[in-house]
């Protein structure tokens, strides 16, 4: 029996405050503005995928996603597979013993245990496990900020997965996206009483992926310019200082002013791209009923490309949140289902998966 090595890891989504919508390099996939985003416990919603490679198996490389077998051809994941064997190679050349698992194919196998291309960053969880499971079963020492790096280059909101709690993604400037890499802002113990909901509109594949909306509206939206100059810019400023000083009614009102203005851009496009629907549009309308009730911002709304809400509030707030959206929605026609009720963001997001891998 010819060898085989195997690595498993499990990866946790992230739900970006200030979003990512536009590439200034398609290639490297390099943003046209920054990011920042909470990442959200593994206990609801998290990729599982476990790497292995043999000189038995068939030449090319293969990625099962939840048991149907996906392209790997595609530049993006290439891209993966690439660095990291390049790293993998380096460890070979420098020890003659280690084995040559550089030089042998990979076979990816994956599960996500929420709604894959929806709007629920399925590609940031997915491509973070990807790499990481990759990176241990190679025994890279690689950090967080370097898997982060590659990471990137298959989906771009997969470098902030590589981080726990409150996750920015610094746009950069360098040509070959050197330093276009995620960074930790605060750690989910600095502001543990952070909670998101998460409403499942509609589970269905989305029409327009990311890739192919962002592309679009770089090409054909107005006011996608000042928004990537501009507003960004600004709000990045404000949602770092509203972490820091764990200000949730600066952090509420940045997240769904940067949410609106995203789902802008997207209508702005040509032909306009429709992510949100009635559904998302009432729980827009319940987090606005809830803030009037409190007379202050107590809850805050943020769709990415997906009609699901994800809904980022405190613990304390908990009953007139959590609880008046089950009364709300939660029997209404149109929501699927809901999922974490109280999803905290995971300060340790990395160090648990290591534990669980
Ligand atoms: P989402 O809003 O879910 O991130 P995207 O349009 O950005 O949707 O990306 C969806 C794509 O990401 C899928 O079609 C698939 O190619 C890729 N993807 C999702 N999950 C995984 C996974 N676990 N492993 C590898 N690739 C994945
Ligand atoms: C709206 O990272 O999925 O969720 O880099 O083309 O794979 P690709 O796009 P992707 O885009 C995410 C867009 C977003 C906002 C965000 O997560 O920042
Ligand atoms: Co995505």
């Amino acid at each position: 029996m010819a060898e085989i090595h195997r690595a498993s890891t499990t990866a946790p989504v992230n739900i970006a405050v200030i979003k990512y919508w536009g590439k200034r390099d398609p290639k490297l996939n390099l943003p046209t503005n920054s990011s920042l985003s909470v990442t959200l416990s593994q206990s609801d919603l998290r990729t599982h995928t476990t790497a292995s490679c043999s000189p038995a198996y068939p030449s090319s490389d293969t990625l099962l996603l939840n048991g149907s077998s996906q392209d790997v051809t595609g530049a993006r994941t290439q891209a993966c597979f690439r660095e990291l064997r390049a790293l993998r190679k380096s460890i070979e050349d420098a020890d003659s013993s280690a084995p040559k698992l550089s030089s042998y194919p990979l076979k990816i196998v994956s599960e996500n245990n929420f709604p894959t291309a929806a709007g629920l960053a399925s590609s940031a969880a997915g491509f973070a496990a990807l790499v990481r499971a990759i990176a241990n079963l190679y025994e890279l020492p690689a950090s967080p900020t370097e898997l982060s790096r590659i990471a990137r280059q298959g989906s771009g909101s997969a470098c902030r997965s590589l981080f726990g709690g409150y996750v920015g993604w610094e746009q950069g400037a360098a040509a070959d996206g050197s330093d276009s890499v995620a960074f930790q802002v605060a750690p989910a113990s600095h502001w543990p009483d952070m909670r998101a909901l998460i409403l499942v509109a509609s589970a269905a594949k989305k029409d327009v992926s990311s890739t192919s909306g962002m592309q679009t509206t770089v090409a054909t939206s107005s006011l996608f310019a000042s928004r990537a100059a501009e507003t960004v810019p600004r709000r990045m400023k404000e949602m770092q200082n509203a972490v820091q000083d764990k200000d949730f009614e600066a952090f509420g009102k940045v997240t769904m002013m940067d949410s609106n203005s995203f789902h802008a851009t997207c209508l702005d496009t040509y032909p306009p791209i429709f992510y949100l629907n009635d559904t998302s549009r009432a729980a827009i309308k319940v987090v606005e009923a809830i803030n009037t009730a409190a007379g202050k911002i107590i809850a805050a709304y943020t769709f990415d490309a997906g009609p699901n809400a994800v809904i980022y509030y405190l613990e304390e707030n908990e009953k007139k949140v959590a609880g008046l959206f089950k009364a709300a929605l939660g029997e209404k026609d149109g929501w699927a289902g809901q999922r974490g009720d109280a999803v905290e963001a995971n300060g340790d997001a990395l160090e648990k998966a290591k534990a669980e891998a």
